[in-house]
């Protein structure tokens, strides 16, 4: 099935991006982020343009069985490690470094019984998502240490829950409750996201995880950190080509609910992508979008293929691309009419569309 939405994936900003994870973090070595299909950018394509990275993280063991199938030769972190003994084979198969954040899974390492596991220890400092506690880090690292199913070369790593808000004193808590449970232990740490990397230095490890800034996006959700403060640039366009043009009247209602009336006579377009296509539903009229490198803005309710657009003063003809986010309009800035994060709308607009 081949709907007229397209997503397009821009090499050159993939690689800028990485770049600007190298000048903020100068001394670390960069494990890209390429979970959940590289949010939605294709998780084979990206690594490979991304092959000056020093590593890859991804969630899950599929992800890294067929990423390394694909033939990388460098580090693979699973961020939530072996959940049976399966795992544990495919982690040895394929050379993956495992996570440890839950106790459940030192009975399938026990059972284990073949070449040694590269592990990273994962410490909860306070998301309470993932990790075991400070103060059990520790005994269970003098543990794991000593197992005859380890690599001896344990990464201590942690995530960081609130490095978003450059105002929050979560994350200097985390960080100081990192420094408190590993200060006896001298092993490689990996700590940051990309919030971390650029907003909190002191949280720069060995290792660090950029996910959304190579992809362009801030991860700052405020308004004053947009992409551009940090240089970003976008990493996938999303495009539709207008389908209809309508001369409406003062007063009339667009789309379903008629949640919207004309202010005066205006001319409205069809753009041929909605929420089937991973474009938000909750975008409220004024979303921006640009047609011929003019920004403008949606009007009415998002429908399942169909967005309406304010084409007052732009001559533009059925056929035209649509630009939803890329160069010209930051995801960001349609994630904010979403009430969502850009994330969701990358990894939504991947799973749903073409790619050119
Ligand atoms: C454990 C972990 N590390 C790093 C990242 C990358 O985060 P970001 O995309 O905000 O840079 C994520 C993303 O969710 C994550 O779950």
């Amino acid at each position: 099935m081949r709907r007229s939405a397209r997503i397009t994936l821009h090499p050159h900003a993939l690689q800028h991006n990485l770049q600007q994870v190298r000048y903020a973090a100068p001394d670390a070595k960069v494990l890209a982020v390429i979970k959940a299909n590289a949010y939605g950018h294709g998780m084979l394509d990206v690594a490979n343009i991304l092959d000056n990275a020093d590593g890859y993280a991804v969630a899950c063991m599929p992800e890294a069985v067929e990423l390394r199938s694909a033939g990388t030769q460098h580090p693979i972190l699973v961020l939530q490690g072996h959940q049976n003994l399966q795992d544990l084979h495919a982690a040895s198969e394929y050379q993956l470094r495992v996570v440890i954040h839950d106790q459940a899974q030192l009975a399938y390492l026990d059972q284990f019984d073949s070449e040694r596991i590269r592990i990273a220890l994962k410490i909860d400092t306070g998301m309470h998502r993932l990790g075991i506690p400070p103060e059990d880090v520790n005994t269970l690292y003098n543990k794991l240490k000593k197992h005859r199913n380890i690599d001896a070369d344990i990464w201590l790593m942690t995530h960081l829950a609130c490095a978003d808000d450059v105002n929050s004193p979560a994350t200097t808590q985390q960080l100081n409750r990192f420094v408190h449970a590993t200060d006896t232990i001298t092993a490689p740490t990996c700590i940051p996201n990309s919030a971390g990397i650029l907003g909190w230095q002191a949280s720069h490890s060995d290792w660090i995880r950029p996910g959304i800034m190579l992809y362009g996006s801030s991860p700052f959700e405020s308004k004053q950190h947009d992409r551009t403060q940090y240089n970003l640039q976008a990493a996938m366009t999303l495009n539709a080509p207008l389908i209809g043009i309508n001369q409406l009247k003062k007063g009339d209602p667009i789309g379903y609910g008629a949640s919207y009336h004309c202010p005066d006579d205006m001319i409205v377009g069809a753009v041929a992508c909605g929420y089937a296509d991973g474009y938000p539903r909750h975008a409220a009229t004024g979303s921006p979008v640009s047609i011929k490198g003019i920004e403008t803005h949606t009007v009415g309710r998002v429908s399942m293929d169909t967005i309406m657009i304010n084409l007052d003063n732009i001559s533009a003809k059925v056929g035209d691309l649509v630009e939803l986010w890329g160069e010209n309009i930051s995801v960001d800035r349609v994630a904010q009419h979403a009430e969502t994060i850009s994330y969701e709308l990358l990894c939504n607009a991947g799973n749903n569309c073409i790619r050119d």
